[in-house]
């Protein structure tokens, strides 16, 4: 989604400014631009395309002068990608310059309105109404004209705007999509997430929804949307540096899947306490836990595969139904909620819209939200009920890989919690599982060692058009999250099966050659999903297997084998998911593509 980055203080703002979008280009973007005030008016630079266009034109913003400007990278909604729909956007007289993160629903009714009223539209951007509102309502005080804006946009955004009139200030509002503000000895910031300002400061404030932020070289100030001043306390980042650095992997990508041994230690050990699960921190006594007998859980993308495996986890060990979703699909399916039931909402981000959504219907109607989120004090952290934090740090890469292993973790965690409490499994067994969680770091560290392998055979790959994952149980769970890691950086189209389901009619696909990844790794399911195997095989795929280290007559079946160790098998996925993730990273890289920047992804997808 968008970046936004401004800058107001003693340096020179446009090369602070590039820096920042550039540690913003994880978001996933398709042009940028800057807005700089040069002592005598605004002067603003755009590029279709990556921000090296933009940093080459402006000779890395060298040709810029001034000390305050805002920037921002583009992820189009509305508009093609080009540098006229670029932002910044200003007015006529361009006295005000806009940069926008979100959605402008009502942008229609409000276009109209406008162009009655002879005002005329450059861009085809929802964003250039807010230009246009503010030139309408801008009566010498930038923060009244801000307020009747918002009074009037519905949908979200998080704003930087400039005003030529009030040239030594910038000006942010936030509503449903991230903001933050900066502040050091040297000036002062905005920005749309942490890493962008994080080597210049790391006193942060959050912005919340509806305020408004008037930032000086001498003060913050923060109003609500009537425009009364308000009093925020500042946080301390304490992210190192170095996690939103490469620290000598090429990609952003390879270096979180050889962080998951520690994300996944630093997730689990701190909750393992005297033989116990500790989650006292999530702000849920068991006495609450006990009292659910459902559990939902809502997410999008590899969050909500995380949410399939949870399914399968918290069933199996803590026997308590559960359902898990997709949140833009729960939001609008008028789901039968009752007091009863737990949301768990799942996400790296925290602010992935619909998810929020569907935690604010669910909280709508009564029900107790539980987050697992990776980001502090992001708006699906503040929102819920209670948070069970994933300890990944920073991710970069778009593709999720530590975040989703964290996530995975954080349900064994509950589902363990769940099963003491509700005694559905004996205390030894209970003990052999936390004992099987403590073990999982060392064992996917040992599974990194496979990469060459791995690397061997996606080079083989490289060329294919389809590949086609199949599993059964959590083995499936595994595959939805194998296939959609492929195809969103390899661009190879993928699906996942649930591997007694093909032959309902998938395995029609099947060719000569068609690869098939069979992920085998629960002993209950392994005579099944062989046979699975051994059905597209006579149909004459070449089959790559992944299965635990017990299991290795599979060589007689499939044509390549990787293993896995072998740990509690609700726990498999912790494992099993390493080498495809290191096979998605090495098609991608073997196709020589942009693997930690896929085309039109977004890492924060802030819109519906
Ligand atoms: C985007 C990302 C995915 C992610 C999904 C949910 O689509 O590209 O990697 O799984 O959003 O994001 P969240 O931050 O809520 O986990």
């Amino acid at each position: 989604m968008c970046g936004i980055a401004g800058y107001i203080g003693k340096q020179q703002a446009a090369p602070i400014i590039l820096d920042g979008l550039s540690r913003l280009e994880y978001r996933g973007y398709d042009s940028a631009g800057v807005a700089v005030y040069d002592g005598e008016r605004i002067h603003m630079e755009k590029a279709q395309g990556r921000l090296r266009v933009l940093e080459e034109l402006t000779q890395h913003g060298a040709t810029m002068p001034g000390f305050c400007g805002i920037g921002h990278t583009r992820w189009a909604t509305h508009g093609s990608p080009s540098d006229t729909n670029a932002h910044p956007h200003m007015n006529e007289s361009n006295s005000i310059a806009v940069v926008h993160n979100g959605i402008i629903e009502n942008y229609a009714q409000l276009k109209q309105r406008l162009l009655n009223k002879g005002y005329h539209f450059a861009s085809e951007t929802d964003t250039e109404v807010l230009v246009h509102m503010l030139t309408e309502y801008y009566n010498g005080d930038p923060v009244e004209a801000i307020e009747k804006v918002m009074h009037r946009v519905e949908g979200s955004y998080a704003l930087g705007i400039m005003f030529l009139d009030h040239p030594h200030h910038i000006y942010a509002a936030r509503k449903d999509s991230p903001l933050i503000v900066g502040e050091s000895s040297d000036g002062k910031f905005i920005a749309s997430d942490v890493p962008a300002i994080l080597q210049y400061t790391r006193t942060v404030y959050y912005m919340e929804n509806e305020e408004i932020a008037c930032l000086s070289t001498e003060h913050t100030r923060f109003f609500n949307v009537d425009g009364e001043p308000i009093q925020k306390t500042p946080v301390t980042i304490d992210w190192d540096i170095h996690a939103a650095e490469k620290g000598g992997f090429e990609h952003f990508m390879l270096k979180e899947i050889h962080e998951q041994p520690k994300a996944i230690k630093d997730t689990i050990s701190p909750r393992i306490k005297d033989g116990d699960i500790d989650l006292s921190e999530i702000g849920m006594s068991d006495e609450e836990l006990l009292s659910f007998h459902k559990i939902t859980i809502v997410a999008c993308g590899s969050a909500y595969h995380s949410g399939v495996t949870g399914r399968y986890v918290l069933e199996d060990l803590a026997r308590i139904p559960t359902e898990a979703d997709l949140a833009s699909e729960f939001r609008y399916r008028n789901p039968i909620y009752d007091a009863g039931t737990l949301v768990i909402v799942v996400s790296q981000s925290g602010e992935t819209a619909d998810s929020l959504a569907a935690l604010r219907d669910a909280k709508a109607h009564g029900c107790k939200v539980l987050a697992i989120v990776n980001v502090v004090g992001s708006s699906i952290a503040r929102e819920a009920d209670a948070v069970l934090y994933t300890w990944a740090g920073p991710e970069i890469a778009v593709a999720t890989t530590k975040a989703y292993s964290c996530q995975i973790a954080a349900f064994y965690l509950l589902a363990l919690k769940f099963a003491r409490l509700r005694s559905t499994i004996t205390p030894e067994r209970f003990q052999t599982l936390l004992d099987a969680l403590s073990c999982l770091p060392g064992q996917v560290e040992s599974l990194l060692a496979q990469k060459e392998k791995i690397q061997f055979f996606a080079n083989h790959y490289l060329a294919t058009e389809h590949i086609f994952f199949i599993g059964r149980g959590i083995d499936y769970a595994l595959c939805l999250e194998a296939s959609l890691k492929l195809k969103e950086i390899s661009y190879i189209h993928s699906e996942a099966y649930a591997a007694g389901e093909l032959k309902h009619g998938t395995i029609s696909l099947m060719e000569n050659g068609t690869l098939v990844i069979a992920v085998a790794t629960q002993d209950a399911l392994y005579p099944k999903t062989v046979s699975n195997i051994v059905e597209v095989k006579t149909r004459g795929a070449f089959v790559m297997a992944v299965t635990t280290l017990q299991h290795p007559e599979m060589e007689k079946c499939a044509d390549y084998v990787l293993y896995v160790p072998k740990t509690a098998a609700p726990f498999m996925d912790s494992l099993a998911i390493v080498p495809l993730q290191l096979f998605a990273y090495y098609v991608s890289l073997g196709r020589g593509l942009d693997v930690d920047k896929p085309r039109n992804l977004a890492k924060s997808v802030t819109v519906e």
